[in-house]
């Protein structure tokens, strides 16, 4: 396959990094065929996430607002980096930070996010918690294209999984990381096959 048709793909992480790492390995695998992993933007100090990007060989992007006189200057700086490696489209993993106008307009309809539950239930922090203490059943983990309000997009892929009595915040988070990672592939997948078609609030999949 030309270089050309592979996605040039920023991976935006603020700590542990297992879904930044999934998306790599997924890359190196062959399981996420079209798409180049160009570099890793993380807004923390000291995050796991960026040790694991060097590891890994991917550039990685230590930026941090506070340095900055406001979220816009931030962002721009960031497309700064972003149109220099020629980035096409961003995955937000454990990027805890609400992406502000500067970089939707800059690549409209082409950030996605991942969140630890089935959208709209439980946006934003500690979403296996939220699903914990609200007793549900059923939860699950949710891809999304990413708009200016949080966890809010159309939906991209839900999967679910059922909560036990005994669960606690900590197995919950543990059993969903996994399918949070098959849920992310998937969806990256069909977004670098240019399979997604956003029709309102709807993701329409066309077929490979
Ligand atoms: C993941 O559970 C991800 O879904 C969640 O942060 C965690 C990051 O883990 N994201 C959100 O809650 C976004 N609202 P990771 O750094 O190991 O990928």
């Amino acid at each position: 396959m030309p270089e050309s048709s592979l996605l040039r793909l920023a991976i935006f992480a603020s700590g542990r990094g297992s879904n930044a790492m999934a998306i790599l390995s997924a890359v190196r695998s062959g399981k996420l065929s079209r798409i180049d992993p160009v570099l890793l933007v993380c807004d923390r100090e000291n995050a796991p996430v960026l040790e694991k990007a060097r590891e890994a060989g991917i550039p990685a992007l230590q930026i941090l607002p506070k340095e900055f006189s406001s979220k816009d200057e931030y962002e721009r700086r960031i497309l700064s980096h972003l149109r220099e490696k020629k980035v096409e489209a961003i995955a937000l993993a454990g990027y805890m930070r609400l992406v502000g106008p500067s970089l939707i307009e800059a690549y409209p309809d082409r950030i996605v996010n991942i969140h630890p539950s089935l959208l709209p239930a439980f946006p934003g922090l500690h979403a296996q918690k939220q699903a914990i203490d609200y007793g549900v059943r059923v939860t699950g983990v949710t891809v999304h294209f990413v708009d200016l309000q949080m966890d809010h997009g159309p939906v991209i892929l839900q999967k679910c999984l059922s909560v036990s009595p005994e669960d606690t915040e900590e197995s919950l988070v543990e059993r969903l990381l996994p399918l949070e990672h098959e849920t992310y592939i998937e969806a990256l997948d069909g977004l670098s096959r240019g399979l997604l078609k956003i029709s309102g609030r709807r993701v329409v999949w066309r077929p490979d």
